[in-house]
């Protein structure tokens, strides 16, 4: 059976809305509620409130095609299976069905000739064998044995196998029955079973049966209702159903591939690494730039991610000869492939281009001259490392993410020193703070009332700017005297009137709400993993001081402030200028 994936995409929706699924439309790629993570990786976080019990406006049933993005497993990409982007087909129970029809459901869809038709013989299953803390899943094996199954073909296993939670470990999560194809090869073994991973038995779903919550201290508690959580990898199910040797021999990017070969005048069988970098990365930092979130290439959180894939692609487009300018050209391909089915990417067209552009025109400079001073220092480097100070050097001066000096040292034989590029880094940072904190002498240190006040009006600016601007927005900088307050971001443009208007309304409700401000002293990882705002100045293990003004805002942040937001009065904008490149500054009063 060959089947492609939009076929796929819309027999799965299709399938589900005939057992009276409502569709819905996939989420953003960067998670609304789970400040621990930079990206949606599964097609569970933007339903976690609707797990744990809210009432979801298109009811108990739903399924979806969710964007993902994954990159713990950034640096495998190259090989046959690795992507970095991978949309997930699900199907969701919020409280309604659990294990009968949810099975039921999974193998009518796998089985039946109108849907995928596979040959019941070669799909195999396993269902969870329990332990202490939760029961052996005999309801889900009884299911399957009842739809026809046999005993042979159901497999009972532990929690590693057999439990599913997100990254994090924290949150929603249950046992699991998941559902693999036999690719018809020989056992490795006589235990050969679908755990083994010789490559015989792949999965390609999994039904999650979500009726506990995970706490941060581990304790597991039973969830107020039972949930279905499936996930089926688009991807990976086309590769395995069509018998392909890799995802990337799925049509998804038979066009791009073309191209690459195209361009460059070689065979993509020839040069698999690098064709696939450059495939995936692209695809995925299209559909980043494409986002709403308005996320864009910069050196900290997800716009560091979205960095690292285009810098990694660009260096990998020379590799393979291709000099020119293409980035825009090969992201077409993905907007006019996948538009139909996420709109954004075309609404968003532009700026995609637009940043791919930048980022090109920013490292292009640069590429050159760092590899041209990598390849000399590796000629007279005495043994095999690359110390931290020149691969410190690449980053400061030449702009190269440290990942690619790793992998272009990985490529010569070579390590890098990450210790001792991580002190380097350390040391800089060091030098520079030691120079803001100079050049904001009598600002900062100024505890006055009026100043304080200041402090806190900083905080509810940034907020502001992110809820209006996205996540991406930081702060560069912050001068507060007694009189105003100098603050400094991350912009690519001018702000319009309306756009002032806009921050100064939003920042005045806020005052208005009379929120209380209070602050506790927690471990970093901590303040992190609750989504503190904060500088790179701390360090994982250091007790921070973290301010939250109720739900408006979280940071890590030194103080003082006030106790209470409705004394601020206010505020109002009085110049908008460029600090530097990309860099905007708004000047404003309390009054
Ligand atoms: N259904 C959970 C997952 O695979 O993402």
């Amino acid at each position: 059976m060959q089947i492609s994936s939009e076929e796929l995409r819309s027999k799965y929706l299709k399938f589900f809305e005939s057992k009276k699924h409502h569709i819905i439309s996939s989420a953003s790629i960067v998670p609304e509620n789970d400040p621990t993570v930079l990206f949606t990786t599964a097609g569970m976080h933007p339903l976690v409130p609707y797990l744990l019990g809210e009432a979801h406006p298109y009811g108990k049933r739903l399924t979806d095609v969710q964007k993902c993005i994954r990159t713990s497993d950034i640096d495998s990409v190259g090989d046959a299976s690795h992507l970095t982007f991978f949309e997930m087909l699900g199907n969701w129970s919020l409280g309604d069905y659990f294990k009968k029809e949810a099975i039921s459901y999974s193998y009518e869809f796998l089985t039946s000739k109108e849907y995928l038709g596979i040959p019941k013989d070669k799909l195999y299953f396993t269902v969870f064998a329990g332990d202490d803390e939760a029961p052996k899943d005999n309801e889900s094996y009884e299911i399957w044995k009842s739809l026809g199954v046999s005993e042979d073909h159901i497999f009972f296993l532990p929690k590693e196998n057999n439990f599913w939670i997100l990254g994090s470990g924290i949150g929603p999560c249950g046992p699991d029955t998941e559902m693999f194809y036999d690719t018809g090869k020989e056992k490795c073994s006589e235990e050969c079973n679908p755990a083994c991973d010789c490559g015989k038995y792949l999965e390609i779903w999994n039904d999650v049966f979500m009726e506990y919550y995970r706490h941060e201290d581990g304790t597991l508690e039973k969830l107020k209702q039972q949930n279905v959580d499936t996930g089926m990898g688009l991807e990976r199910t086309i590769t395995v159903l069509n018998n392909l040797e890799s995802v990337y021999d799925s049509e998804i990017f038979a066009e791009i591939k073309q191209k690459l070969e195209e361009l460059s005048n070689l065979k993509y069988q020839d040069n698999l690494t690098s064709f696939r970098i450059i495939m995936d990365h692209l695809r995925t930092a299209t559909f980043i730039l494409a986002d709403d979130h308005g996320i864009t290439p910069s050196n900290i959180g997800a716009g560091y991610v979205l960095r690292r894939l285009l810098r990694r692609a660009i260096r990998h487009l020379k590799k393979i000869n291709i000099n020119d300018y293409v980035l825009n050209d090969l992201a077409n391909i993905y907007i006019e492939k996948y538009h139909s089915v996420y709109e954004e990417l075309e609404r968003n067209k532009e700026v995609v281009f637009r940043e791919l552009e930048k980022e090109y025109h920013k490292f292009n400079n640069t590429l050159k001259d760092g590899e041209r001073l990598f390849y000399k220092t590796i000629k007279h480097l005495e043994g095999n490392t690359l110390s931290g100070k020149d691969a410190f050097k690449l980053f400061d001066t030449f702009g190269f993410p440290i990942e690619m000096t790793e992998e272009l040292a990985h490529e010569n034989n070579l390590e890098v020193d990450i210790k001792g590029f991580n002190e380097a880094f350390k040391e800089h940072q060091e030098k520079s703070r030691t120079i803001d904190a100079g050049s904001f002498k009598g600002g900062l240190a100024d505890s006055s009332e009026e100043s304080t006040k200041y402090h806190t009006l900083a905080h509810l600016l940034l907020a502001t700017l992110q809820e209006i601007y996205g996540s991406d927005i930081i702060q560069k900088g912050c001068n507060i005297t007694s009189e105003r307050i100098r603050f400094d971001f991350n912009l690519d443009h001018k702000l319009s009137d309306d756009e002032k208007a806009k921050i100064e309304t939003r920042v005045n409700e806020m005052i208005k709400t009379n929120t209380p401000v209070t602050f506790e002293e927690i471990p970093y990882e901590q303040a992190k993993a609750e989504g503190a705002h904060g500088t790179f100045e701390n360090k994982y293990g250091e007790i921070v001081k973290v301010y939250t003004i109720g739900n408006l805002s979280k940071e890590i942040c030194g103080g003082p402030h006030v106790q209470n937001t409705g004394v601020l009065g206010h505020f109002k904008i009085i110049k908008e200028e460029s600090s530097s490149a990309g860099v905007r500054r708004i000047k404003g009063i309390l009054e």
